[in-house]
């Protein structure tokens, strides 16, 4: 078996690439990224928006044994890819919200990518998981929350949004039966991911309500009051009212403390969509525009727009942390024997999706 084993590793050893090689291949991506860096500023050189071939070319390239020349697939992707479409760390593109940026992250990403330590649950690796719980930790006090809540990093503020929805559900125990009482409130400036996780959730039979808007983009308190006490007195169950901080088209920011006033006395699930604009509480006039967002259930930031970090991270924070607890630990037979180091986990959830 051993020997067996060792034979293997040698032939394996044909597809690794040595240093040298791995040196040539580093410096060819280091090369091209340095010029993509000098250039980024020069809009005649990258324009924050073109259409060449609509990437096209690159699915010409058949997908085969066969590898193309280093310096052709780094053409290919330079054209159909990084010269194609938006750029949004441009400092010319102001249309949506502008990413990326943090040079040192990029450096991470290729960091974690070599060593791809596995920061799914603690036993497999304590440190990943406590370096993803002082994260959240960090943001957790940045927004006011208590120690007892919990977060996760997700792939970005879609997950992040229908991970908060679910535990929202799970703890008003919506189910078949009730549904159809259930109501949610929403602005119109809601980001459409907050419909696809209703609906990926299986509310789309709850009652959805979207309340108009003031004329500064805002939801509107009185239309909000009004929607709430006809629903009563229709016999339904006012649920979850969702706030944005910082909506997608204005930035506009809901009347956040007026919301959670109107939630707390209704017993309501406040979330807040704070994708967009959650970290702007880093700064004092961000603070005092969020005001009220520490009395929320649970929130979403996303460091891929705020912080500027690459794509692929937004945060979830359920202040009750039970609850984010609840919908999500499950057991598995191979999971056996890291159960004892459940309670370590702390703040680790484990993902399902
Ligand atoms: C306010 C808001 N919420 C949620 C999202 C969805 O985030 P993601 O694209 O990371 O899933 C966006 C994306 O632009 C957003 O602006």
């Amino acid at each position: 078996m051993r020997d067996q084993i060792k034979a293997y590793e040698e032939q394996a050893k044909a597809i690794e690439p040595n240093a040298e090689q791995r040196c040539t291949l580093r410096e060819a991506i280091v090369n091209y990224t340095e010029q993509f860096l000098e250039n980024i500023h020069d809009l005649e050189k990258i324009p924050a928006f073109q259409v060449h071939d609509t990437g096209i070319d690159l699915t010409k390239q058949p997908i085969s044994d066969n590898p193309i020349e280093l310096e052709k697939a780094i053409e290919l992707i330079a054209k159909s890819v990084d010269r194609e479409g938006l750029n949004p760390a441009s400092g010319g593109h102001f249309g949506y919200i502008p990413g990326g940026g943090i040079y040192s992250s990029s450096l991470g990403d290729y960091w974690a990518d070599i060593t791809n330590r596995y920061a799914g649950v603690f036993f497999a690796n304590s440190g990943a998981v406590r370096m993803e719980n002082h994260l959240i930790n960090w943001m957790k006090e940045l927004v006011g929350y208590p120690e007892s809540a919990l977060g996760n990093l997700a792939s970005g503020g879609s997950i992040a949004n229908l991970t908060a929805i679910v535990a929202a559900r799970d703890t008003a125990d919506i189910r078949a039966h009730n549904i159809s009482r259930h109501v949610i409130y929403l602005s119109k400036q809601a980001h459409h991911c907050i419909n696809k996780a209703i609906h990926i959730a299986g509310l789309k039979e709850c009652q959805v309500r979207h309340i108009s808007l003031n004329d500064r983009f805002k939801m509107d308190m009185d239309a909000l009051k009004e929607t709430i006490a006809f629903d009563i007195k229709n016999g339904l169950k006012p649920w979850l009212l969702v706030g944005s901080a910082g909506t997608t088209d204005t930035g506009a920011i809901d009347p956040l403390n007026d919301m959670a006033q109107i939630a707390q006395k209704h017993e309501m699930w406040f979330h807040i969509d704070a994708a967009y604009g959650g970290f702007f509480m880093l700064t004092d006039y961000g603070k005092r525009q969020f005001h009220g967002i520490e009395r929320s259930d649970s929130l979403v930031m996303d460091p891929h727009k705020g912080l500027f970090l690459p794509y692929g991270i937004g945060v979830v924070i359920v202040k009750n942390g039970e609850a984010l607890r609840n919908s999500f630990t499950y057991k598995a037979s191979y999971m056996q024997d890291i159960s004892s180091l459940a309670d370590e986990c702390f703040s680790r959830i484990n993902e399902t999706f």
